[in-house]
């Protein structure tokens, strides 16, 4: 079992069977080691694929990738969410979230995004696949190349990896939760 993986164990709260609380330690009070440790896992992982850029969406996909583009030594970019678009010079989609039910604009300005630059997109949950493919929109209107998405805690039970995997993503998880029953946390086995 890996680092994340035993926090979860250790610190995590199974809200019902579909919510992980990580408040402690991810989206609330955040742990700096556990991001490093993150971060340098996801640089092993994808430093081959040349990456030029990470990208996230605010707020909780800040902290572990900034450690991931520290290690990379390539800038962050982050995703904004917006009610309405007001500004010029942006590339915009919308993202429906199943989670808060409700739907946001996911902004981006054109001058930091480039056509032919490999992004690696990082988050902090994948749970419906829904940020994250709008993430990989946004990429796209750019010209640029999704190289990845990796992931902190993905919730295996929910669609978002097969709707990555569908559009042959290449996704990285460090930890995979199988079930959230009955306030029991089990990790997915590797
Ligand atoms: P998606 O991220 O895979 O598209 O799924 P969804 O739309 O359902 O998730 C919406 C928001 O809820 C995201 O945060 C996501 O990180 C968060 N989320 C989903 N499942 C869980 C969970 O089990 N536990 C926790 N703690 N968060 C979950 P967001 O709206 O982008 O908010 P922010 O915290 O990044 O600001």
């Amino acid at each position: 079992m890996n680092y994340l993986e035993k926090r979860i164990l250790k610190d995590g709260i199974a809200l019902n069977s579909d919510v992980l609380k990580v408040d402690s330690f991810l989206n609330h009070q955040v742990d700096p080691k556990l991001m490093e440790w993150i971060g340098d896992q996801f640089y092993q992982y994808f430093a081959e694929y040349e990456i030029d850029k990470v990208v996230t969406i605010e707020s909780s996909g800040i902290s572990p990738a900034l450690f991931t583009a520290y290690f990379l030594n390539v800038p962050l970019l982050v995703l904004k969410k917006q009610n309405s678009v007001l500004q010029s010079n942006v590339y915009s989609t919308t993202v429906h979230s199943f989670t808060k039910g409700n739907d946001y604009n996911l902004t981006c300005s054109k001058d930091y995004i480039k056509e032919g630059e490999n992004i690696l997109i990082i988050d902090d949950f994948l749970a419906n696949g829904e940020a994250s493919l709008g993430a990989c929109r946004i990429v796209e209107m750019a010209n640029a190349n999704v190289c990845g998405v990796g992931i902190c805690i993905e919730k295996s039970y929910q669609p978002g990896r097969e709707k990555l995997n569908n559009l042959e993503l290449r996704v990285y998880s460090l930890a995979r939760i199988e079930s959230l029953e009955k306030g029991k946390i089990k990790i997915l086995e590797k």
